[in-house]
């Protein structure tokens, strides 16, 4: 058996068996299956944005929320709502504004850290599986110390939720004034999704109903943290539900813009 004082340093303590694991069940399917999901969607995100095409119809103001909002030089007439002041180069995505503190918020979101020290990182892979790394420093130094940032990603991530909204309102649009297909239910349900998603926050949850001593004195602010607590233990399913929105609602306004399909209209 290592003692402490051979043990490598910052190595933990661990019974004397031979045997990697004891463990006999599928423990690597959930990190071999996290690592393919997350894997695809950054792939198909990432040939997206700098795709720089087929992400506004204009005949229905549908625009994919990877564009949103649109703010290059580049973006095509009547998809910038907030003006366009960056330069078009390729580069630059046209949603310059918003990716970047997107990607941070999922990134430091606890579920995703858990999802990816696992599967990724294999620290530790499953429980009772050995850490697949001699040493661990926790999330207290840099660049894992990064990581306590979340709750100012998250409120940006409720801003852009805001944004996202705007676009689903909208997109009530025909050549004729007001219409209503196919893609604004697309768009609706996916923000709907958002919005549970980013309420459903760690940090949404501690900034509704933390540091409360007595909820009796805050009946409101304790319902609406019964309320967020509830979609809070759902944090993983719509962590996922919601990458499986945005990019279908991204290929629907892709596909609908680049003509493989036609929007299926119910009103003009
Ligand atoms: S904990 Fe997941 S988004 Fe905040």
């Amino acid at each position: 058996m290592t003692s402490t004082a051979t043990r490598p340093r910052g190595a933990r303590a661990r019974a004397a068996i031979a045997a990697k694991t004891l463990r006999t069940d599928r423990w690597w399917f959930a990190p071999l299956i996290t690592v393919v999901g997350l894997s695809a969607w950054v792939i198909y995100a990432t040939v997206r944005v700098f795709m720089h095409k087929w992400y506004w119809v204009d005949q229905y103001h549908y625009l994919t929320p990877f564009y949103s909002p649109c703010v290059t030089e580049r973006c095509v007439e009547g998809s910038s709502h907030f003006g366009s002041f960056l330069p078009g180069w390729w580069i630059i995505p046209d949603a310059a504004l918003t990716l970047p503190f997107l990607l941070l918020f999922r990134l430091t979101c606890y579920y995703y850290r858990k999802a990816y020290y696992r599967s990724f990182w294999l620290s530790p892979p499953a429980c009772a599986v050995p850490d697949g790394h001699q040493s661990y420093s926790g999330e207290t130094r840099f660049p894992l110390l990064g990581q306590n940032l979340h709750r100012y990603f998250f409120y940006a991530a409720a801003i852009i939720s805001l944004i996202n909204t705007w676009d689903a309102i909208y997109a009530f649009h025909s050549p004729e004034g007001f219409g209503f297909g196919l893609g604004n239910i697309v768009l609706l349900v996916n923000v709907v999704m958002l919005w549970a998603y980013t309420i459903s926050c760690h940090s949404c949850r501690h900034i509704i109903g933390g540091r409360l001593k007595h909820f009796s004195k805050h009946p409101l602010r304790y319902k609406a943290w019964t309320g967020v607590s509830w979609l809070n233990v759902r944090h993983m399913q719509l962590a996922w539900i919601t990458l499986g929105t945005l990019a279908l609602t991204d290929f629907y306004v892709m596909a609908v813009a680049a003509k493989w399909i036609t929007d299926l209209r119910f009103i003009n």
